[in-house]
């Protein structure tokens, strides 16, 4: 291959030329054997790497020209360097949320500042000082993905905590109620909220016609309009927005007893809006100002923090109110029932990608942990199918719990396999349960040591020892996992 001299048409002809500061870069033109122009990558464009790879590991020399029948082309079918990218590209895009497609995430801590083992056997409210990494994305709920961020509308407050226990997808709004009290109204309601079916507007705005419209003839929605109409709705950003549950969850503490439980997040900085005059300039003059403004507080070291409040009441309280407590139009008024601090939250990491972590993760109000348990809610135990079902499409595959944002970060081991995307490569021959093989406990020694970062192996000794219920396999599982000693492989039988 030859160096291409500055005045020969291939050069000309190359990218190389067009670029700002051409001549500056370390692309080097070259021409092949066959009279094809090259440029080699450069470092730059490899990232810091010495050179760039196609995704199955071969080198490539040039990442700037196709390769051609001779200077002028046709473009060689053969080009598999070409040909990956291009495909790759074709399917950069998956399928935005179905409602809350735009939001912006940010990784945190959580700590748990008062233990209520009394009211809960939730792996992170047993200790004061606990604490667990979580993963926030707030969104709007109407707009597209590419919509702008100050519209009025409800804002998404969904959280996932990392527990020993497992996740616990906390899937909220910054409004304590909601529109509708029976999920069946949901896809109505998302129908009449979005953008208008004929016209293809507006864009993320809650009030217009057919909105309205819905709204008139669902007089349970009256509540949740009053804030939805109010300043609640044009925060100022997300670093100052309340969060709710909404729906009326349960705690069970370690005896078995459960009581009624409503989450609440109390943004430290307060509750700001903006009047709708600066939210409609600010959508003209920056329509991603909630996410630079979270983006950039995170990166100046800002970090945004909110204490996470439960307000918490028995069955007996329920039945003295006038209204249903399990109905999520209704709200349990602080004077009766005040909001007790549990824990703080803070937001204290951009995401490295937003594709990867923002736009992957998936929040599923199904996601509990023991000491936490759902309510017979109607709207929440439709919520309860409707996230798994929808994420299933959204990332394209059953096994979306492996990508990094959603899987959890304590050992997790079943028997479910296969399917498309499968990543893990599950061992050993039992892939059933019951059963007594010596391979299946091998398995499971595996499963547990392969964890996505809260446990090192120690620490999980240090858990078993001390009877943490996520370091060990759960019971049912366990019992046909070790039958008995004498189908343990040797090492397990000193
Ligand atoms: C029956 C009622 C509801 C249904 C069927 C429903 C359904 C959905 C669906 C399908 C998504 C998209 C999920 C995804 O693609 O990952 C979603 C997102 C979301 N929903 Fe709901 N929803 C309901 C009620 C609510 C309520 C009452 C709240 C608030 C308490 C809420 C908060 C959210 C949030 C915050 C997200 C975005 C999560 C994220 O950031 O990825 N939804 N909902």
């Amino acid at each position: 291959m030859a160096k291409v001299p500055p005045s020969s048409p291939a050069a000309k002809n190359s990218l190389h030329d067009h670029r700002p500061g051409a001549g500056s870069t370390a692309l080097e033109s070259a021409i092949g054997d066959g009279g094809e122009l090259h440029q080699n990558a450069s470092d730059k464009g490899a990232q810091g790497a010495s050179f760039l790879t196609d995704n199955f590991g071969h080198r490539i020399a040039d990442n700037q020209n196709s390769l051609r029948a001779g200077e002028r082309g046709p473009t060689l079918l053969e080009d598999f360097v070409l040909r990956e990218k291009i495909f790759h590209f074709d399917h950069e895009r998956i399928p935005e949320r179905i409602v809350h497609a735009r939001g912006s995430g940010a990784h945190g801590t959580f700590e748990c500042t008062r233990a209520i083992p009394e009211l809960t056997k939730a792996d992170i409210f047993q200790e004061t000082g606990k604490t667990c990494p979580v993963f926030v994305r707030f969104s709007t709920v109407a707009g597209g993905a590419g919509s702008v961020d100050t519209p009025r509308d409800v804002r998404g407050f969904a959280v996932k905590f990392y527990t020993e226990a497992g996740n616990w997808d906390l899937v909220g709004n910054n409004i304590p109620v909601f529109f509708i009290q029976d999920a069946i109204k949901f896809p109505d309601l998302v129908h009449s909220v979005k953008m208008e079916a004929d016209r293809g507007y507006p864009q993320a705005a809650s009030a217009h016609d057919t909105f309205w419209d819905f709204i008139s003839l669902m007089p349970e929605a009256m509540h949740m309009i009053m804030w939805a109409m109010s300043d609640r709705t044009i925060p100022r950003s997300f670093r100052m927005i309340e969060g709710f549950g909404v729906h009326t969850f349960r705690f069970v503490n370690a005896k078995g007893e459960g009581r009624f439980v409503k989450f609440h997040w109390k943004p430290v900085l307060g509750i700001q809006s903006t009047t709708w005059d600066e939210a409609v300039k600010i959508a003209g003059a920056d329509p991603d100002f909630h996410r630079r403004d979270l983006f950039e507080a995170i990166d100046a070291g800002d970090f945004p923090a909110w204490d996470l409040g439960v307000q918490v009441f028995d069955e007996a309280f329920a039945a003295k109110q006038p209204y249903d407590v399990l109905d999520a139009t209704k709200l349990i008024p602080e004077e009766d029932i005040p909001v007790e601090i549990v824990g703080r939250m803070t937001l204290n990491r951009n995401v490295d990608n937003f594709f990867a972590e923002t736009e992957q993760a998936a929040f599923l109000p199904s996601n509990i942990i023991p000491g936490v348990d759902f309510s017979n809610d109607p709207l929440l135990q439709g919520r309860l199918f409707s996230y798994l079902d929808t994420q299933k499409s959204r990332l394209g595959t059953t096994n979306f719990h492996q990508i990094p944002i959603n899987a959890p970060k304590c050992p997790f081991h079943n028997f479910q396999r296969d399917g498309m995307m499968q990543t893990l490569v599950p061992t050993g021959r039992a892939n059933y349960e019951p059963n007594s093989l010596a391979e299946a406990a091998r398995e499971w020694r595996a499963a547990r040591e392969r964890c996505y970062g809260l446990h090192d192996l120690r620490s999980q000794r240090r858990a078993q020892r001390s009877g943490c219920e996520a370091a060990r396999p759960r019971r049912t599982v366990r019992r046909s996992f070790q039958p008995g000693a004498d189908v343990l492989p040797l090492a397990d039988r000193k």
